[in-house]
């Protein structure tokens, strides 16, 4: 059997993280594309090398064209610039819709029937851009935010009840963190309701701080913003695909009729498999939840509107 092919654009923390990870679950053969001359190579070189010591088998390259991304299964955009302290994601719009509507043409000439997983912010911008410019079946294009923004939230539980982050299962929907929706009546402990294992404040905390868990990485960090957690949430849809898990995450995804989006990328639980989004799937929200949902949905359509002026 022909081992699966995954593209990943932008070798910087996110990208090289990606392939780390990927590697190491031995999802399939990697190609690291940056503009950056010689850093992707000596990139994939280095994660080659760490092969043997590890026992993982993966062809790994890094390049700075695009012929060797031909005939990939997944393309995992990554490139552009990341948030400095201070910046929010919005103004990394203009530059990072030029270089995602680049990279995106370049990849899916070569590799017309891929999966793209876009990760580059401002992500619900970002997975519109790749999606114009590719002009692939919806299904095809899904963005990388819920199944990071469900991590932390997971994380932050399991430290406060002092458990086994494996025993978290939760959903969140709408935009990427500042704009994200809590569910907490969708969050469960080992079957049990959170709301029983916690105060209420406890648990509005915790939301806030998932919400804001990006700035809050950011702030520490000074010289960049997250990576490991990003990156580890990127390789779990990109192996739900490869492999057909046909796992429930929440994704960018694009909704039409669904939850009455009209015709953008939200967060929203989905089914992915080899086919990529396989279904949208639709939970009951309450009057709350829904106003919630609104009003993310709202911001995506108003930065969606200003990336479709940069992409002309
Ligand atoms: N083609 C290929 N690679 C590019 C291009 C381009 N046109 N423009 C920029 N890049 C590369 C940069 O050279 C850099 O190596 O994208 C990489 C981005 O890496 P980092 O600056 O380390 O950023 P990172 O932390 O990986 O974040 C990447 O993911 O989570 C999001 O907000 C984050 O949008 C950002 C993206």
């Amino acid at each position: 059997m022909r081992r699966a092919k995954i593209t990943i654009i932008g070798a910087g923390n996110v990208g090289a993280t990606c392939a780390h990870w990927a590697a190491a679950k031995e999802l399939g053969d990697i190609v690291l594309v940056d503009i950056v001359e010689g850093m992707p190579q000596g990139k994939a070189l280095d994660l080659y090398e760490a092969s043997p010591v590890e026992g993982f088998d993966a062809r790994i390259i890094g390049t700075n064209s695009y012929e060797e991304t031909a005939d990939s299964d997944i393309v995992i955009i990554t490139s552009g610039i990341a948030r400095k302290p201070g910046m929010s994601r919005d103004q990394l719009l203009e530059t990072n819709t030029k270089i995602v509507a680049e990279v995106t043409a370049k990849a899916v000439a070569r590799s017309p029937n891929a999966v793209l997983i876009v990760v580059s912010n401002p992500l619900d911008a970002m997975v519109y851009v790749a999606s114009k410019v590719s002009k692939f079946p919806s299904n095809r294009v899904v963005g990388q935010a819920g199944v990071l923004d469900v991590a932390r939230y997971a994380a932050f539980i399991a430290a406060e009840i002092g458990c086994s982050v494996k025993d978290v299962s939760a959903l969140l929907m709408g935009g990427h963190g500042d704009d994200m929706v809590p569910l907490p009546r969708y969050t469960a402990v080992a079957g049990i309701p959170v709301t029983q294992l916690m105060s209420r404040d406890r648990l509005d905390a915790i939301v806030q701080r998932a919400r804001t868990g990006g700035a809050e990485i950011v702030n520490l960090l000074k010289t960049g913003s997250a990576y490991y957690a990003p990156s580890a949430a990127t390789v779990a849809m990109a192996e739900s695909i490869i492999r057909d898990q046909r796992r429930i995450m929440a994704c960018a995804a694009y909704c039409d009729r669904e939850y009455g989006v009209g015709g953008y990328f939200v967060g929203v639980p989905c089914v992915l498999g080899r086919g990529g989004v396989e279904r949208v799937i639709e939970v009951e929200l309450d009057a709350a939840e829904r106003d919630m949902f609104n009003n993310s949905v709202s911001h995506v359509r108003e930065l969606v509107g200003v990336a479709q002026k940069f992409l002309g």
